[in-house]
């Protein structure tokens, strides 16, 4: 929805600045005057359609960028190849669902703080991104079990790197709507806000009572946790604990 918002903003504000600058009589070739008078009106229609913050400023940047980068003359190859990579790093972000950032090595170190002393512990990460969060924890707690569970195929082939040399860590990849949770003693997550009632809906229907859902940043709506956990980050992360 937020990409057809975006993408409907781009087309509409290119239609409109090119009629406006037929109309004073300006040749219809890229100019940066143009991009600027496409990507305000691109920023004011993505506003309207009440598109997200970032959205904006991805739009009053767009093709201002778009003609400075035609100035450069750069290979069309180039363009595939940063297409692809990102491509192959964000994978389905486009649907608006979950990006790549990462855990930070505090944010590790308190949830290490929230795992049980049990031997033989089950964690997952879901949406392991590149596995540096499990791979700090599987240090930590050679007496556990890890699995992470990535779709991305560039983030899941540096997670199975970061996993190498430690028999307690797996790296799968995979779809998290897929993968059932119910033989996990903690689930860890760092998705986004609009996944948060479909996680819970799959937690409460896989994991077993008494175990632990670990949400950073993004609490479940609507339901209270049973504590949550202040990191003494720069971010000001937050883990918010579900007891099933
Ligand atoms: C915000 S990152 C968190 C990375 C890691 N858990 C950490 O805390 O550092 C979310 C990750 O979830 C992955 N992801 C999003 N949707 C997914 C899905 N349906 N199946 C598997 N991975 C997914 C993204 O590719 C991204 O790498």
């Amino acid at each position: 929805m937020a990409a057809l918002k975006a993408l409907a903003s781009q087309l509409i504000a290119w239609v409109l600045a090119g009629v406006g600058w037929s109309l004073l009589g300006q040749p219809l070739a890229p100019s940066l005057t143009l991009a600027v008078l496409q990507a305000a009106l691109a920023a004011s229609i993505g506003a309207l359609l009440r598109s997200e913050r970032w959205w904006i400023a991805i739009h009053l940047l767009f093709s201002p960028a778009l003609v400075a980068a035609l100035r450069l003359d750069l290979p069309p190859s180039l363009y595939l190849a940063v297409l692809a990579g990102l491509t192959f790093v964000f994978w389905t972000t486009f649907r608006g669902e979950v990006p790549l950032f990462l855990s930070n090595r505090t944010t590790a170190e308190a949830v290490l703080g929230l795992l049980p002393r049990t031997n033989g512990l089950k964690v997952i990460d879901l949406g392991a991104g590149t596995g540096g969060l499990l791979r700090q924890l599987a240090q930590a707690r050679p007496d556990a079990r890890f699995t992470g569970v990535e779709h991305a195929p560039l983030p899941w082939l540096a997670a199975r790197m970061n996993a190498r040399g430690l028999a307690n860590l797996a790296i799968e990849r995979g779809d998290i709507w897929r993968r059932p949770l119910a033989g996990q003693d903690v689930v860890y997550v760092f998705l986004s806000p609009r996944v948060m009632p479909r996680l819970w809906e799959k937690a409460r229907a896989e994991m077993r009572p008494g175990t632990l859902l670990v949400s950073s940043s993004f609490p479940v709506p609507d339901i209270a946790p049973e504590q949550v956990i202040e990191v003494p980050d720069r971010r000001g992360t937050r883990l918010f604990c579900y007891r099933m």
